[in-house]
Formats: C-alpha cells, sequence, structure tokens
C-alpha cells in the first residue's frame, strides 16, 4: 500500500520524506488555507520536493473551467495528478483528462456508486472520506471493503485512495483490505511508529550494550 500525506504544509513533507515511506501527496483547497500560504507558492515548493504523484485540486465548478484548471496544474510537472469533485461536471471532466493522459484523483466519494461512476471515467484514483462517513455514524471502512470488491469483480484500474483517515487503525483496516493508497494526515503518520515495547526493548539493549566491555557510551 503506498502512503500519501495528506497536507500542504512544507515542513511535514519535509520530516515525512526524511522518514523514506513517503509516495506521494494529497492537498485539497481547506490545507491550503490552513497554510496562510498563496497556493502558486505552495504547489511550487511541494513539486520541488516530491517525485511521487501531487494531487492539487481545481476549484472552478463548470466543465470548461475545470479543464482550463486541469491544463495549468498539469502543466506544472509530470506528478501533478489534478482533483476532481464527484460532480456531474467533475465526472466529465475526469473522462476528458483520462481521454488526454491527464492523471486525475476523483475526491468526495461517500457511496460505491459513485466510486463505479470515477471507474467508468477513467479516473487513476477515487478517494473516498472514510473519516467524514465515520463522523455521521456510518462505517467508512465498509465504503473501501465494497469499492475494492467492485472495482475487482470488474477489473477497474482505478486505485483506491482512502482518503479522510483519522487514526492508525483506519490504515491498518485500508491495508487489509487491499486499498492501493492511503493518504494520511502527519499526525496519524507519526502514529503509524509507536510501539511502547519497541521504546522499552530499545531502553533495554542500550543499558546492556553499555555493560559490554569497551562499549560504554
Ligand atoms: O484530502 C481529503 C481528505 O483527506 C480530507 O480529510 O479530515 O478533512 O475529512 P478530512
Amino acid at each position: 500500500m503506498k502512503f500519501f500525506l495528506d497536507t500542504a504544509d512544507v515542513g511535514e513533507i519535509k520530516k515525512a520524506l526524511a522518514w523514506g515511506v513517503l509516495d506521494g501527496v494529497t492537498t485539497n483547497p481547506s490545507l491550503v488555507a490552513k497554510t496562510g500560504r498563496r497556493f502558486e507558492d505552495v504547489r511550487a515548493e511541494i513539486l520541488s520536493l516530491v517525485t511521487g504523484p501531487v494531487s492539487l485540486e481545481v476549484t472552478r465548478m463548470d466543465l470548461d473551467g475545470m479543464m482550463s484548471q486541469a491544463h495549468e496544474l498539469r502543466a506544472l510537472g509530470p506528478q501533478v495528478v489534478v482533483k476532481l469533485p464527484l460532480t456531474r461536471e467533475g465526472i466529465a471532466a475526469c473522462k476528458a483528462c483520462s481521454d488526454a493522459g491527464i492523471p486525475t484523483n476523483v475526491t468526495l466519494c461517500f457511496s460505491a456508486n459513485q466510486a463505479l461512476l470515477a471507474a467508468k471515467a477513467g479516473a487513476t484514483y477515487i478517494s473516498p472520506f472514510v473519516g467524514r462517513l465515520d463522523d455521521i455514524s456510518m462505517d467508512g471502512m465498509k465504503l473501501i471493503e465494497d469499492i475494492v470488491t467492485i472495482y475487482r469483480n470488474y477489473n477497474f484500474r482505478t486505485q483506491v485512495l482512502v482518503a479522510s483517515t483519522r487514526s492508525p487503525v483506519h490504515i491498518l483496516q485500508a491495508a487489509r483490505l487491499g486499498a492501493h493508497v492511503s493518504t494520511i494526515p502527519f499526525a496519524v503518520m507519526d502514529q503509524l511508529f509507536n510501539h511502547p515495547l519497541t521504546d522499552l526493548g530499545n531502553e533495554k539493549f542500550l543499558k546492556d550494550w553499555a555493560k559490554v566491555p569497551g562499549q560504554a557510551g
């Protein structure tokens, strides 16, 4: 399973890159707004750091506007994936991008039928939002299970990108279900490292190592 970082914060991207486990980045308008920086500056810096797929979202909601933004964004780098909303216009833009060879990430997916539409339109990635479904007492991970099954039934090539992840358990469940990608907030990616037995074990190894003659310090 690929790990994408769900952020527009360049500091977080640099830290995750240093861990050596980062495959790509996803952004959205809210994440960009959180940085307080201009989109042009943020995306240029992200693209200078990340060689894997970087999702940049369109903000025009009409088909012509989406397509003009899609071409503009894609021209910024070969790693750019155009993020499109799961609306009628977004799905039409997805089909046009697919025909033009532009990779896409269809976002704001909350049902398996929506995921089916995105796959039929040739989406590179579908982003079902598990956390936001959990927020309204629905089972976000059940949606992932359904989409993975449906895509396998028909050999769709669209990759399931689990979005709106909120805890390490979401990542574990996504991996168990065979999702292709999880996009993960920095704090959650950081939590994936943690285990008290790792800390305790390391502490003991270092304590014992200090007892080995000639190895103190
Ligand atoms: O990038 C889309 C998604 O991951 C947003 O997550 O936490 O705002 O629901 P969240």
